[in-house]
Formats: structure tokens, C-alpha cells, sequence
């Protein structure tokens, strides 16, 4: 076993990973390809990232799929995307028990078709009795969730208004933070990714596109993570 495999498994392991799943154009042009051939790849790749993360036993895991700005790409390309979502869906609705994964789609669901609203209501019904949490983000946005959040709370006449009332008013309630966010694709940069649970997360980034992201690089960003001294505005025991 290498040294690698020792510190991964013998660490701390983060409760809940966001990963934002960026570079599929790029990868798709690369090989004189249309950006469509990247989403397709990056969809499969999601498959395959999901079941190692499910694996390692993560918690909750959060993959960004499509934010609130990405309808301002062409609607070819658009269009695209939700007809992967539904084949997706539909595979998802006979996901086998020993996947063990339990579905959350968040984001703001009012802007997809029926077809598509129903069968995230069956996926997430059916697989809610799986406990390896897998939240999709789709149509999701940050600021998007804070002004759902600050609205249901103000329909509660909540005041005054705690953190930990706006955590349990996020789509992510009942769910820890954030610890780890990777971001493929070579940008420094949240793109409006849970900006409330991710307060103290640690951040990795990496160059590599999303398609060509294996279990590997997963296992480093996890040994990066581990390697941290997360102190949360403390100090470090003993210091
Ligand atoms: C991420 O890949 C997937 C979505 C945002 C839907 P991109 O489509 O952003 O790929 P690049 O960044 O253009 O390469
Ligand atoms: C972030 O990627 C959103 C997803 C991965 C779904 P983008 O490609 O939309 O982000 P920007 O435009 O580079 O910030
Ligand atoms: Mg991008």
C-alpha cells in the first residue's frame, strides 16, 4: 500500500464535499469536439466520482451541475443538458440498492419542465431510503438560496434572525457545512457555489478538466484537505 493510500484512509475525511464540475467545453474542444460531447463525457464522469465518493463513505456529497447564470449559454446548448438530465433521471429512478446513493436536487426546480420536476420528486422518493447523501445542484445559485431562505423565514415572522436559522433554511439544511470544495477546470473561483456553508471549507483547485478527473485526484484533494490545520478562527491545540 502506498504512503498515499495510509494517510487517506488513516485521516480525518471530510463530512461533506461540493465539487464544481467545470470544464467540460474545454475538454470537448480539445479533441475537435462540440461542447455537447464534454457534457456527455462529464455526466458519465459524475457516475464514476459519485460511486468512489460513495466508497470512501463521504457523508454528503454536493456536485455542481448547472447554476442560475448558466441560461445565458445558447439554448442549443441549453437544451442539451436538460435532455442529459432526463436520460439521467430515468436511469436514476432504477438506481440499484447497492449504489447506496440518496439523491437531493437543489436549486430552484420551478424552472424545469414537468417531466423533469416529477422525476426528481420519484428519484429523490425512491432513493431516500439510501443513506450516502448526493446533492445535485441544478439551477442552483447561492444568492438564489439566501433570498429563499430570508423569505421563508420571513413568512415564519422570524425575528431576530440567527445563523443557524438561515442554515436550516437553505436547500443544504440538516446537512453539515461544507469542508472541501474542488473545482476542476483551472479557474480560482466559487461561481456563486454554497457561499454560506462554505465559510471556513478548504479550497482545492486543480487545472485538470472535469472529464478527464479520476478517483485519484479526488483522493488528493482529500489528502490536501487532511494535510490542513483547520483552526476556525482558534488556534492550533497545543500552540
Ligand atoms: C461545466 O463545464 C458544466 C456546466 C457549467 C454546465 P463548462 O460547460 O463550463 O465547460 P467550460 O468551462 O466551458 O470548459
Ligand atoms: C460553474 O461553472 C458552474 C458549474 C460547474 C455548473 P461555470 O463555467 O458556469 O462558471 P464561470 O462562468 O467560469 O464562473
Ligand atoms: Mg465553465
Amino acid at each position: 500500500m502506498s504512503e498515499k493510500n495510509t494517510i487517506l484512509k488513516g485521516g480525518a475525511m471530510p463530512r461533506h464535499i461540493g465539487i464544481i464540475m467545470d470544464g467540460n467545453g474545454r475538454w470537448a474542444k480539445k479533441r475537435g469536439l462540440p461542447r455537447v460531447a464534454g457534457h456527455k463525457e462529464g455526466a458519465e464522469n459524475f457516475k464514476r466520482i459519485a460511486e468512489h465518493l460513495v466508497d470512501l463513505n463521504i457523508e454528503v456529497s454536493t456536485f455542481y451541475a448547472f447554476s442560475t447564470e448558466n441560461w445565458k449559454r445558447p439554448a442549443a446548448e441549453v437544451n442539451n443538458i436538460m435532455s442529459l438530465l432526463v436520460d439521467y433521471l430515468v436511469e436514476w429512478q432504477g438506481m440499484r440498492k447497492d449504489k447506496n446513493m440518496r439523491f437531493r436536487f437543489i436549486g430552484d426546480r420551478s424552472a424545469f419542465s414537468d417531466r423533469i420536476q416529477k422525476l426528481m420528486a420519484d428519484v429523490e422518493e425512491k432513493s431516500s431510503v439510501y443513506s450516502n447523501q448526493l446533492n445535485l445542484a441544478l439551477n442552483y445559485g447561492a444568492r438564489d438560496e439566501l433570498a429563499r431562505a430570508f423569505n421563508l423565514l420571513y413568512e415564519e415572522h422570524k425575528s431576530p434572525i440567527t445563523p443557524d436559522d438561515i442554515s436550516r433554511a437553505l436547500y443544504t439544511k440538516d446537512q453539515p457545512d461544507v469542508d472541501l470544495i474542488i473545482r476542476t477546470g483551472g479557474e480560482k473561483r466559487l461561481s456563486n457555489f454554497l457561499l454560506f456553508q462554505s465559510a471556513y471549507a478548504e479550497l482545492f483547485f486543480t487545472d485538470k478538466y472535469w472529464p478527464d478527473i479520476k478517483n485519484e485526484d479526488i483522493d488528493e484533494a482529500i489528502l490536501f484537505f487532511q494535510n490542513k490545520d483547520r483552526r476556525f478562527g482558534g488556534l492550533t491545540q497545543g500552540r
